[in-house]
């Protein structure tokens, strides 16, 4: 508190409203090093125009497109995006199609943009029962941008964490049974080299978006420790200001990681 005269008025000021932050309002020292995302909302967000839900998927990717651009902005390391889960095919099979085919969309578009921006694309998930078409323009971009050093753009597609941790599990035991690994040599950090992120850390930050507050078999291993942050926006709707405002929230966070 400080005094003007004998009024006693709180030394800080008060919080913008949340539609106005802007970069200058972060904290550039402690952007979190990595964000994840379960973009949620795009069928709703169709449906409250009378559109179908494909169009949400469509303005869905075009939010992709604001946010890779501010996180590359804020020195993000790393942004984990949940595109297509193991679940999603029990989807109408045109819907599954249709999302299916939007990394070709995106990458046709933007790839030039991201290899400007130095962005490297990356893909973790199933590749089997995707489409050659997908499977090879994904390739593609992640070998065209294979050297870049900024922001890392990780599409999880055809992705579930209770499949990643069996498919670790399997090669663990693998090496166990060829004798590459001690079994008393199992650590966390060995574990989570066998992860489909073992190049990256953990997210310090997972947001999910459309009011959903569940992690849908999300990075169940690598959120052990990540402040979550959820909004009532749709994906499609979600505007650099409300990243902003995740960030800012989370660097007004306390993590203690168990500890005091
Ligand atoms: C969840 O919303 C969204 C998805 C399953 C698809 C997410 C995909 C995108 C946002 C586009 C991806 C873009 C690229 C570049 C790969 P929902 O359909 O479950 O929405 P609802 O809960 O309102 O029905």
């Amino acid at each position: 508190m400080f005094e003007r005269g004998s009024f006693w008025r709180p030394s800080k000021r008060r919080r913008k409203p949340k539609e106005s932050w802007t970069v200058e309002d972060v904290d550039l020292q402690k952007v979190p090093k990595h964000v994840a995302i379960i973009m949620d909302g795009n069928g709703r967000w169709a449906k409250k125009r009378g559109l179908p839900r494909i169009a949400g998927h469509h303005e869905g990717m075009k939010a992709v497109r604001r946010i890779v651009r501010l996180c590359s902005q804020l020195n993000v390391e790393a942004l984990t995006l949940y595109a297509f889960s193991t679940e999603n095919w029990k989807r109408p099979k045109a819907e599954v199609e249709y999302i299916l085919g939007l990394p070709e969309e995106f990458l046709g578009t933007f790839l030039p943009e991201l290899i400007e921006e130095n962005v490297r694309v990356e893909v973790m998930g199933e590749q089997n029962k995707l489409p050659a078409s997908t499977v090879n323009t994904v390739r593609r971009a992640m070998k065209d941008t294979e050297s870049n050093t900024g922001l890392i753009l990780n599409f999880a597609l055809n992705y579930g964490s209770r499949q990643e941790i069996i498919e670790a599990c399997k090669s663990l035991a693998e090496d166990i049974e060829n004798e590459t690994i001690d079994k008393k040599d199992i650590t966390e950090e060995l574990l989570s080299s066998y992860m489909a992120t073992c190049y990256l850390d953990d997210p310090d930050l997972l947001i999910r978006t459309s009011g959903e507050q569940r992690l849908s078999n999300f990075m169940l291993w690598q959120l052990a420790y990540t402040e979550l942050w959820f909004t009532d926006v749709l994906w499609p709707d979600f505007q650099e200001e409300h990243l902003l405002e995740a960030i800012i929230q989370f660097q007004g966070r306390g993590r203690r990681f168990g500890g005091v």
